[in-house]
This record gives structure tokens, sequence and C-alpha cells, in this order.
């Protein structure tokens, strides 16, 4: 297999591209509900809750919108600081909905003392927060910014981008209080793109009764009645489901924990790699994304050529994001990835660096 270090998509394993090839079947058929429901409820466990969990036939964007279109009459904060934060913004605004902007400074975590201080004084019905900005490498403290800005107002709904981080990090969407959470199946889940996951909470649902406007397409109340017997409302993205439902198993034998410090020792490897060749990362330390680094290019390194020499070894890494393209780069260490992975593409980047 050829590494991809890029934040998505990501290498998939050939047992899991194989297991898309399963004969179709009629949607509304037991069969295929059968395979639904068990991918659903199995997924339950990587987002860490008993509330149900949405499959969709999108990528992630369109659970930024969903969160939006179901679950906010009018008032919504939307905490910034990253590129794709700062998408799910203009999500919230293009869908006419009253957002303010909380901006950080993107090489700054979100300050939860800040979040609440905001949330109290102005009130909010729902906030948006990026657990792990893929742009930036920067990882938010989103179970501090939950506990303090329940303690200041418990109704406010708090969802969760966890596009770039779910099933490499431990979330814990019930213990820590979140009502809806997400990520896309291209990034730590190691599969292709086009399949969304959701989980969302009782509350949330519960509020989206009430919202006017939801659409048809991410009517997440809808869908509900829909998942209630197994099914969806439109065609589901069936042989990425199959793919899901046996990825899933992959995962659960590797184990979470052992999944999420796998992630972990490989951000930090690839954090003293740059360290040692006078390189600094992107986010401070302790808000360091296990999943993703970002990079200042300080070396004016070429990233261009390092990407065409890497090809050459069938890898490549990704450049910069958004208005730090050009200064950054960064490193992904999500999904399949091993340390063995990391350790031959460090070994290649320093061939390059020595030339
Ligand atoms: C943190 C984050 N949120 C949202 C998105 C958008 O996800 P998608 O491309 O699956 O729509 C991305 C994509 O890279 C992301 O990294």
């Amino acid at each position: 297999m050829s590494r991809m270090f890029v934040p998505g998509p990501v290498d998939v394993a050939d047992e899991v591209l194989q297991a898309q090839t399963k004969p179709m079947l009629p949607h509304r058929s037991r069969e295929f509900e059968a395979v639904y429901r068990r991918a659903s409820e199995k997924s339950q466990g990587l987002f860490y809750t008993n509330y149900r969990v949405f499959l969709t036939a999108s990528s992630g964007t369109g659970l930024q919108e969903a969160a939006i279109r179901n679950f906010v009459d009018k008032r919504v904060l939307s905490i910034v600081n990253g590129a794709f934060a700062d998408r799910w913004h203009e999500v919230a605004v293009s869908n006419g909905k009253d957002v303010e902007k909380l901006s950080f400074d993107w090489d700054a975590p979100a300050s939860p003392d800040l979040v609440a201080d905001t949330v109290r004084k102005s009130g909010f019905e729902a906030l948006t927060v990026v657990h792990n900005e893929t742009s930036t490498g920067l990882q938010n403290p989103v179970k501090e910014i939950v506990e303090a800005v329940r303690a200041v107002s418990p109704d406010t709904l708090i969802f969760v981008d966890a596009v770039s981080s779910l099933g490499g990090a431990k979330i814990e969407m019930d213990a820590w209080g979140i009502d809806m959470l997400f990520t896309s199946s291209q990034k730590c889940l190691a599969l292709p793109p086009g399949l969304a996951l959701g989980a969302v909470s009782d509350r949330a649902m519960e509020k989206a009764k009430s919202v006017e406007n939801r659409g048809w397409y991410f009517d997440l109340v809808r869908m509900e009645k829909h998942r209630l017997k197994d099914s969806s409302p439109a065609t589901p993205a069936m042989s990425l489901i199959f793919a899901l439902d046996y990825q899933l198993d992959r995962i659960f034998a590797e184990g979470l924990d052992n999944r999420f410090a796998r992630h972990s020792a490989m951000a930090k490897r690839v954090q003293e790699w740059a360290d040692a060749h006078d390189l600094s990362m992107y986010a401070p330390e302790g808000y360091r994304s296990q999943t993703v680094t970002t990079i200042k290019n300080e070396r004016n390194i070429n990233v261009s050529e390092l990407n065409a020499f890497l090809k050459q070894r069938e890898m490549r890494i990704a450049g910069g994001y958004g208005p730090i393209k050009e200064s950054t780069f960064r490193i992904a260490h999500m999904g399949e990835t091993q340390m063995e992975d990391i350790e031959k593409l460090l070994e290649a980047m320093e061939e390059f660096l020595g030339k």
C-alpha cells in the first residue's frame, strides 16, 4: 500500500476496500436493514454514546449544515480558531441564522472561560466548536469548554466537529455532555470518502421538532423516524456501509485505547523529529493534535519538491491549508498509519533535507 500522510482521504486497507464489493441489495430489504442497524449500533462505541448515530450519504460538511438546520432556531455562537471552524461559521451564516463569531488566534486554543463568559452575557441556543483543527493541527479543550458552558447555561446545545479526530482520539460524547458529535469516513476511520457519522442527544432531537425549515435531505427528525426502522429516507451509501460494518470490527479488534495510544505515539514522534530538525509546531504544546501535525516551514522547504521526492517512494505529505497554506506543511498520522510508516517517512524526509 502506498502511504499518504495527508489528513484525508487516507489510505484504506485492501480488505476494507474489498468489503465494498459485496453485491447490492434492495435498501428496504431485511438483509440490508440488518447491516444498517449493526453498523449504526456498533458506531455508538466510537462516540462513547448511548444516543443514536446517523449515517448520512455525505461528507462531514453535510453534518455541519445538519447541526445548524435542525437544532438552531435563531441564535448560535460559532467558535473560530481555524479554517474548518470558519467554514462552519459560514455554513451557519448562509443558512440565515443569527450567528455570533467568537474568534481566537489560530495558534491558540479556544478558552473555556471566554466561551462561557460570552454565552453567559449574550445567551445562545447553541454553539459550534471544532475538536481537531485540521488546518492548524490544534486540538481544542472541548471537555473543558462543555463543562464551563454547562455551568453558566445548561440549556445551550453544544455541537462538536470531530471530523479529523474521532476514532483517533478519545471523545466521550455522553460523559462530556455533547449534543451533536460527528465525523467523516475518510479520516481516522480509514474508509473511502462519502459517508458521515453523527451522534445526537435526545434533548437536541426534541428541540429539532420545533425548529422550522429544517430542509429535507438532512432533516434529522425525518431521518430518526426511518432510523427507528433501520432505514433512511433516501437511498443510503450501501457499499460504504458494508465497508463501515467491516472496518468497525477491525477497529474494535485493535481496541480503542490501543488505537488512541498509537495515534498519540505517532504524533509525539513527528513532533520530536520536527524539534530535532529546527522546525516548530504551529499549535502550542498541550494542545497539539494526535492525528495531524502542522509544522511551521521555518526552513523554507520546497514542499512541492519534497512531495515529488516522496512520491518516488510512494509517500506524500500535505501542504498547509487556508491562510497558512504557504507558511506551514502537515504530516497526518491517522487511520491505518503505523509507527513504522512514520519512521520510513521521516527517514525519507531526512534524505531530502540532507540533499
Ligand atoms: C475539522 C474538519 N471539519 C470539517 C471538514 C470537512 O469535512 P468533509 O471534507 O468530510 O466535508 C474537514 C475536512 O478536512 C475537517 O478537517
